[in-house]
């Protein structure tokens, strides 16, 4: 049986991982877009597929193969301009490309980060103090990551707006009215100009630390390179920002104990990461030949997501699975991804997410939800796990 995948999945997957998980741990699925994708929810099994070779991501191999098996049914984008990246490529190309990145991403500049994420935030929220509501996604956890990867590749975006709409539509939206082709046109030719001007007068940062790195990148990879971190390095992080005071305003007593003792927090984001992170499922890989999964054998040239959320909460691999406890030992989770294609901005969006929830609930320890929980729409997309708008009131 093949589920399709609606409203009500999006609102909340978690519930129908639950039920899926007691016929096994992988359900084919379809977004209605006429290809059918396996989807694995079981941890052990989610984990063992993120580090198999026989799954892999090459753009030009996954087109092909949904070329030839589902003719005429998927409209992927008319050319892979900016889609040249390491999260759509397989060694030895992936391994050349993350070494590079892995070169320029120092801990060093992500610490220099710590003064920049701190100084942002305290201003967004001193923006918000004057409203006794906002949307917390437009007024904090959206703006916040934007101005961090702007920061950290010294890319000047004058209009976060049309960028947002662009990220929005480049990442896993399943929404109609989405103009993904004209988004990514518009993105890559503004990533081409900066990067001509980083070639002409470089700076300290880590893009023009990849262009300068000229015997490993040639123009079109440092196009998707630009493209891949501005885009994961902002979609991901607003939403752990968002989910995550989502999922300590469901519950007050989550919320009070980190204002009552902080220094809880770093764990507290580890936690939000599996009980709720933002990568809801992995980006889409293709078999190269037959795989197991459990009893089911997916055979050759087959589209398979890894169910981090649903791997997440599997409860034979966390104890208590659907409850949240920060103190709990849970760092072996997933949302970050594992095997080769593990995040590689992890360590700064641990930064990002601590440095928001501490501040957050310093300025506004009193925040609670403005709207019933059930009047909250979440965005169809196949890969993030996305409010739409989290209105929340500041002050009792
Ligand atoms: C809470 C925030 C974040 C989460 C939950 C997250 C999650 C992930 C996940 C699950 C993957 C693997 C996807 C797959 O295997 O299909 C990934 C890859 C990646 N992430 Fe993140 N990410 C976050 C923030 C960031 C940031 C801040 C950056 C950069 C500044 C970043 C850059 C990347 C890159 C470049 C990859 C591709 C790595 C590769 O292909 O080797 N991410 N991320």
């Amino acid at each position: 049986m093949t589920e399709l995948l609606g409203d009500h999945f999006f609102a909340n997957p978690h519930a129908y991982y639950r039920l899926w998980r007691e016929d096994g741990p992988v359900v084919r699925v379809h977004f209605g877009d006429g290809v059918p994708r396996w989807l694995i929810l079981g941890y052990e099994e989610g984990r063992a597929a993120l580090a198999d070779p026989r799954l892999c991501k090459d753009i030009d191999g996954l087109e092909a193969v949904i070329a030839r098996k589902y003719p005429g049914r998927w409209q992927g984008p008319p050319t892979h301009d900016g889609l040249r990246h390491m999260l759509n490529a397989d060694p030895p190309t992936h391994t050349r490309l993350r070494k590079a990145v892995s070169r320029a991403f120092t801990p060093r500049r992500i610490a220099a980060l710590r003064p920049v994420i701190e100084q942002t935030a305290l201003g967004l929220l001193d923006g918000m103090a004057d409203h006794d509501e906002v949307d917390l996604l437009q007024a904090f956890a959206s703006p916040l990551p934007v101005a961090v990867i702007c920061h950290l590749l010294d890319v000047d975006i004058q209009d976060h707006a049309t960028f947002r709409e662009w990220t929005k539509a480049l990442v896993g939206t399943l929404e109609p009215g989405v103009d993904q082709a004209r988004a990514l046109q518009e993105m890559v030719a503004f990533l081409r100009k900066m990067l001509q001007r980083k070639r002409l007068d470089p700076g300290e940062d880590m893009l023009s630390a990849l262009v300068g790195d000229d015997a490993e990148l040639d123009e079109g990879e440092l196009v998707g390179m630009a493209l891949l971190l501005l885009i994961a390095g902002h979609e991901t992080t607003v939403n752990l920002i968002g989910n995550g005071t989502l999922a300590l305003l469901q519950d007050r007593s989550r919320l009070d104990r980190l204002v009552m003792d902080p220094a809880l927090i770093p764990d507290a984001v580890e936690e939000l990461l599996r009980f709720d992170g933002p990568v809801n499922m992995a980006t889409l890989r293709f078999t190269a030949e037959p795989i197991t999964v459990g009893d089911t054998v997916i055979p050759a040239g087959e589209m398979v997501l890894v169910g981090l959320a649903a791997g997440n909460r599997d409860p034979r691999r966390f104890s208590d699975a659907h409850g949240f406890d920060p103190t709990a030992e849970r760092t072996a989770h997933l949302g970050f991804g594992h095997g080769i294609h593990y995040c590689v901005g992890a360590p700064l969006a641990r930064l990002e997410g601590a440095i928001a929830f501490s501040t957050l609930l310093q300025r506004f320890p009193d925040i609670e939800l403005a709207v019933d929980e059930s009047e909250l729409r979440w965005h169809h997309n196949a890969i993030i796990h996305a409010l739409k708008r989290l209105p929340v009131r500041l002050r009792k």
